[in-house]
């Protein structure tokens, strides 16, 4: 057998521990399959004396991540997260002194990434990322080597398994999203602060990282538009299904006539189609692969054994001799991405307002659509209480999101019209 690949890891949190534990209890299996030992030979965490599943007393400790850059070691797991500090500088050091990365962190790529990438090649070695979109599913890999012969059209998908979570929970029970948060908090499903996850950040980093290997582009997170599930009702979530429809956190990086549409957006989602029928924690992605796709992947996109599966599966391409480009192609030829103007996209849209029931509302709101071009396909106002709020739903005909902004913006100014109205748009599945 050849030379063992030394790994060094940076964090023992959940995932960390779970390479660690691979990598002690199948090596055997892992260099047979790699042609070569897969050894771990360092390791850096917070608290040394925090008890662990693997026995990790024979492996050399650093109590400074940074340290790791600098000892005899071919690959730097990163598991520390956060897009700056210590990750950063480690992933900087360890790239700098020629040892592959692999990666867990999203963050960290999706506002370095160019960066790091043009330095990974500079330095003849990779930083590889599969961890660090949709956990377990094998998505990175899949756009930056499988589906290549036709081009990508499309990738869309849940990304976020807190917030489908979420949603899931609120369909199942009717909850508010605040009463299933608070739960899903206190079971430990849900961060204690989950702002990156409910409001879409994290399904943006994700997508960005996502949208760059499909479009041969450079990432670049102020090209998506964000938007979270927090104003999310059950109501919204009833009349969703009712229409035959379920209410999903969608990343979405398309490629359109005026450009890259990239979105993270509550959508309803057709039912009976594989998006929609994503429970829970779930992930999936599908890929559109010009004459090749579509493609549909489902898998956990967190936790421990999903997220160690996919950095070993990058360790194991390492230890392979695969290096190739970061994105997919050599980092100076990444473009920047030709963002579609998200007035432009067209859609179907789901709208709900809340309106005192009186007479001559309808005619307001119907009167502003149409000033804008927008055809309602059907409506349901289904309680009656004059001179109450009672809700006024519409399905829109296909029409640009400008039109309905402005349109929504105009009816929103009405006294007739208390709170803001609710747009969805209505995808496929
Ligand atoms: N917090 C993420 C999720 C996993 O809920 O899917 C890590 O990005």
């Amino acid at each position: 057998m050849t030379a063992p690949l030394r790994i060094a890891i940076a964090g023992l949190g959940t995932v960390g521990g779970g390479v660690a534990e691979v990598l002690l209890e199948r090596g055997q299996d892992l260099a047979e399959r790699a042609g070569r030992p897969v050894k771990l030979v360092g390791i850096s965490a917070r608290d040394r004396n925090k008890s662990r599943k693997s026995d990790l007393s024979s492996i050399a400790w650093f109590d400074d991540c940074r340290a790791l850059a600098t000892i005899d070691a071919d690959v730097i797991v990163e598991l520390i997260g956060g897009e700056d500090g210590p990750a950063y500088e480690l992933v900087k050091a360890a790239l700098g002194a020629r040892k592959h990365v692999v990666t867990a962190n999203k963050a960290l790529l999706a506002h370095h990434g160019s960066e790091l990438a043009a330095l990974a090649e500079r330095n003849g070695v990779a930083l590889k990322f599969e961890a660090a979109a949709a956990g377990g599913i094998p998505i990175v890999k899949a756009l930056r080597e499988s589906l290549l012969a036709y081009g990508i059209d499309a990738v869309r998908g849940i990304l976020n398994g807190t917030c489908n979570y979420i949603l899931t929970k609120m369909e199942a029970t009717g909850q508010s999203f605040g009463d299933v948060l608070a739960e899903a908090q206190k079971l430990g499903f849900a961060e204690a602060d989950p702002t990156l996850d409910i409001g879409g950040g994290d399904t943006a980093h994700k997508l960005a990282l996502l949208s760059s290997l499909a479009f041969g582009a450079a990432p670049d997170l102020s090209l998506i538009t964000v938007e979270g599930i927090e104003h999310i009702t059950p109501e919204d979530i009833g009349y969703a299904r009712e229409f035959g429809y379920r209410v999903k956190l969608l990343g979405i990086a398309r490629r359109t006539a005026d450009g890259i549409d990239q979105r993270v957006q509550p959508a309803m989602v057709k039912a009976g189609t594989p998006l929609a029928d994503v429970e829970g924690p779930f992930n999936a992605v599908v890929a559109h692969a010009g004459a090749a796709g579509p493609f549909f992947l489902e898998g956990r996109g967190a936790g421990e054994a999903p997220t160690a599966s996919a950095v070993i599966a990058d360790i194991m391409d390492l230890a392979r001799g695969d290096v190739g480009p970061v994105f997919g192609r050599p980092a100076g030829t990444l473009k920047p991405l030709r963002a579609a103007p998200p007035e432009r996209r067209k859609s179907a849209y789901y709208l709900r307002f809340q309106v005192l029931d009186v007479p001559g509302v309808l005619a307001e709101i119907a009167g502003h659509l149409a000033q804008s071009e927008i055809s309602i396909q059907s409506m349901v106002q289904r309680a009656r209480s004059p001179g109450e709020a009672v809700s006024i739903v519409m399905i829109t005909h296909e029409s640009p999101q400008g039109a309905v902004t402005r349109a929504l913006n105009a009816i929103a100014a009405s006294d007739k019209v208390t709170g803001r109205p609710c747009m969805i748009p209505m995808e496929a599945g």
